[in-house]
This record gives C-alpha cells, sequence and structure tokens, in this order.
C-alpha cells in the first residue's frame, strides 16, 4: 500500500492531483494521502473536497490533513513538493519589476525566475532534510518552480529526487488528439532544460518509429503553432516545435510590449483562485471543477502518477523528467539537471541517450545552463554580487546596466525572503 504525502497540499492545484489519483488507481494503488500545507483553514477546505472526488469514484484512499511536515511525510514513498515561496504576491511583483527594465517579467524565465530561485530553494531543501530524518527511503518528485534550479539544488545535496513539469506530457496529448492516436503511443523526441526544450521528433508506438513530426507540422501546423503561440513559419523553418516558454526568446520583446498593456498572469491566478476557493467549498461538488482548467497545470496529476507508480513498482518505462545530466548532453556539465526522457526503475531516472544537438539549440542551453548554476550559487549563498553574476550570465539579460538594475530591483522586492538582504 502506497503512502504520499503533498507538500503544498493546499494548492488550489490539488483537486487536479486527486482526480488523477481517482482516476488512475489501476495504475498507483495509493492507500494513504497527506496534505501537508501550513494554511490550514485553506487545507481542510481542499482535504474536505478530496475525500469527497475520492468517495464519489470509490477510491479507498485515507485523506489527512497537517501543517506538520514530519508527522505527514513520516514513513511515505514518495513525497510530492508543489509550494510557492510568498504566493501569487510574489510572483506578481516577478512579473512586473523586470519590464521596467525593458526585460520579460515571468515566474520562471528571466529575472523574474531568478527571485523565485532565490525566494525557494532554501525552503525546498529545508523541507526535504526534513523528509529525509522521517522518511529516508521516500522519493521526492518536485514540481515546484523553477524546477530545473530546484530539482538541481535536491540532487547536489543527496536527495532522492526528481523534477517533473508538465510541458512534454501536454505535447504527447496535444499530438495525439491531432494525430487521432492514443496517447500512450507517441514517443516525443523531448530535449533541453525545464522550460527551455523542443519536440524533434514525435514516433509512433516505438522510439525508434517513424517520425510522425514532418507530417505533423505540414497538416496541423497552425493549430501547434497557435498552441506555442509563435508563428507558424518559425516551427517549418525550425522544422521541431519549440515549447511556449521559447517565445519568451525568439519574441522576447514583443512579448514585452504585450504585457505591459495586460494584466499580470499572477493577477489573473489570484482571481482565479479565489474563485475555485468558492467552488472548492461547496459541499455539493465532489469532482474537479471545469474552471481549473484555466490554470497551466494541465495532465500534471497523469505525470505525476506515471512517475510515482514507475519508481514505486520499478517498471523501466520511459517518462521524460527533469534529471542529472551524466553526459547525456556532453557539452553540459554531469551535474546539470536536463529534460530529457529517462527509464524510470526503483533505482531512479536514467536518461536515454539523446541525439547530438543542433548548434540552434546547444548555444541557448549551454547558456541558460551556466545561469542556473549561478542562480543556484546565489540562491544557495546570497550577495548581491550572485545575483548580479547569474542576471548577468542570462541570456534574456546579458548587458551589465541591465544586469544592475534588475539586482536592486530583485533585492529590493524580495528582501523579506532573502535572509542575507
Ligand atoms: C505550466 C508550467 C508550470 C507552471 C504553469 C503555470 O504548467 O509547466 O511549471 O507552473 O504552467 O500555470 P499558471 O496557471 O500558474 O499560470
Ligand atoms: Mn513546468
Amino acid at each position: 500500500p502506497v503512502k504520499l504525502a503533498v507538500v503544498g497540499g493546499a494548492s488550489t492545484y490539488t483537486p487536479e492531483l486527486i482526480d488523477g489519483f481517482a482516476r488512475l488507481r489501476e495504475v498507483l494503488p495509493l492507500a494513504e494521502l497527506v496534505l501537508v500545507d501550513p494554511a490550514a483553514e485553506r487545507l481542510e477546505v481542499i482535504g474536505a473536497l478530496a475525500r469527497r472526488i475520492f468517495a464519489r469514484q470509490g477510491h479507498p484512499a485515507t485523506v489527512t490533513c497537517t501543517s506538520d511536515l514530519e508527522a505527514g511525510a513520516a514513513d511515505a514513498d514518495a513525497v510530492l513538493l508543489q509550494l510557492r515561496v510568498g504566493g501569487q504576491a510574489a510572483r506578481q511583483r516577478d512579473e512586473t519589476w523586470p519590464l521596467e527594465c525593458g526585460c520579460v517579467g515571468q515566474e520562471t524565465t528571466g529575472a523574474g525566475g531568478l527571485a523565485k530561485a532565490l525566494r525557494t530553494v532554501p525552503v525546498v531543501l529545508d523541507i526535504a532534510e526534513r523528509v529525509r530524518r522521517v522518511a529516508p527511503r521516500a522519493w521526492i518528485v518536485d514540481f515546484t518552480n523553477p524546477v530545473g534550479i530546484v530539482t538541481r539544488a535536491l540532487l547536489q545535496a543527496g536527495h532522492r529526487a526528481v523534477g517533473l513539469c508538465n510541458v512534454a506530457i501536454g505535447f504527447q496529448r496535444k499530438f495525439a488528439a491531432l494525430l487521432d492516436v492514443d496517447p500512450g503511443r507517441l514517443h516525443l523526441e523531448h530535449v533541453g532544460l525545464n522550460h527551455l526544450t523542443w519536440e524533434r521528433a514525435v514516433r509512433l508506438d516505438d522510439p525508434e518509429g517513424t517520425d510522425l513530426l514532418p507530417a505533423l507540422l505540414a497538416e496541423h501546423g497552425a493549430a501547434v503553432a497557435e498552441d506555442v503561440r509563435l508563428p507558424r513559419d518559425l516551427l517549418d523553418r525550425l522544422g521541431t516545435v519549440p515549447s511556449y516558454y521559447l517565445r519568451y526568446y525568439y519574441a522576447h520583446d514583443e512579448v514585452v510590449r504585450e504585457l505591459r498593456t495586460k494584466p499580470s498572469r499572477a493577477a489573473e491566478v489570484a482571481a482565479l483562485e479565489a474563485e475555485l476557493l468558492r467552488l472548492y467549498a461547496d459541499p455539493a461538488l465532489d469532482e474537479k471543477p471545469e474552471q481549473l482548467a484555466g490554470r497551466g497545470g494541465a495532465f500534471y496529476s497523469e505525470a505525476a502518477v506515471a512517475l510515482v507508480s514507475a519508481l514505486l513498482g520499478d517498471t523501466g518505462e520511459v517518462q521524460v523528467v527533469n534529471a542529472r545530466n551524466d553526459g547525456t548532453l556532453p557539452f553540459l556539465p554531469d551535474d546539470a539537471v536536463i529534460e530529457v526522457p529517462a527509464r524510470v526503475t526503483a533505482s531512479g531516472v536514467a536518461p536515454l541517450p539523446v541525439a547530438p544537438l543542433e548548434p540552434l539549440y546547444a548555444g541557448l542551453v549551454a547558456a541558460v545552463t551556466g545561469y542556473e548554476h549561478l542562480a543556484l550559487e546565489a540562491a544557495l549563498r546570497g550577495g548581491r554580487d550572485r545575483v548580479f553574476a547569474a542576471l548577468l550570465a542570462h541570456p534574456l539579460v546579458g548587458q551589465y546596466e541591465h544586469a544592475e538594475q534588475l539586482t536592486d530591483r530583485l533585492v529590493a522586492h524580495n528582501r523579506e525572503h532573502l535572509a542575507w538582504a
């Protein structure tokens, strides 16, 4: 019988996870689910809804709620991390002040993403350390952004951690719908870093199978381009599908202009969360409401269920995860964290070999890996100079004047979360 703990259990995303556990119970025989969160009142609302969803679907797992991490995680088989230090208010600031310097304001990309990393890494490391004491064999599955940097921090500290994002599974589902095949039949050649990836091939039935990507782009290029919010012509010329996070690079200035004219995503999400919490409190609600689809996390429950069941069941299934590079992309350091398909067994995740990365992508991947290294240094050791260095290294910042101004703003807006500032 499997015990899972979800740290950040009072997130409005949790019903998505519960829905996945309930639907996929053949895959993951969950017996005990613990939702851990300091927001006690909100946690009770989410916990009660979780119980109603399980009851409706006849799922036998117990759901408990606690603010006590050690009690909640004790003897867990896996611990999912889905927290947001500083909440949507901190995100709102991350999305706003970089715009003052002409740089993209985004929760995981660029200067805002660095701020998020600095707030988050110490908190996650503390949680992981406490989890290790009460559940030394537990797998830590990290959804907490920025996933690449947070996973690198966890692995560097010796934790049994895997980073997970829904971008790859989102493409798999999208492409399957367009091609009218079962999603499980599609193997994506997905490569890069978290939130910096390209789909280079889409193979049917086995990882060596025919590549359907050229046909997909020819027949459904418009739909795919619309999904990633980049011009179809660009996709055709690349012959790959960049994730929509590449828009912050390939259309940086256009995005900055657009962001300056509209409310932040954080504000949208805050409004949506208020509505979701109202719905969740209704004792008649016993399924995830359709409004939850307005969040970006579609299919993350499926990715989580697949990963946890493969880790615990030693299945050897292949899944796109964030894992240690260890030579997979030979131009990156071994301890870099990359996002690629990996074989998942009880001993962890092992990236499959990756065809040499074209210079068009390799340069950007190398630069962002350098930034992630420096971002982690800044998160672990603090100091204005380390923040500046990370920003200078980021390909979306680069110029020293921008790096200087962004450093000032980052520190000013995050003092309460930075022990050294
Ligand atoms: C995608 C990303 C996640 C991110 C989310 C944001 O799912 O993969 O890492 O957290 O979008 O969604 P939101 O609804 O918060 O804007
Ligand atoms: Mn993600």
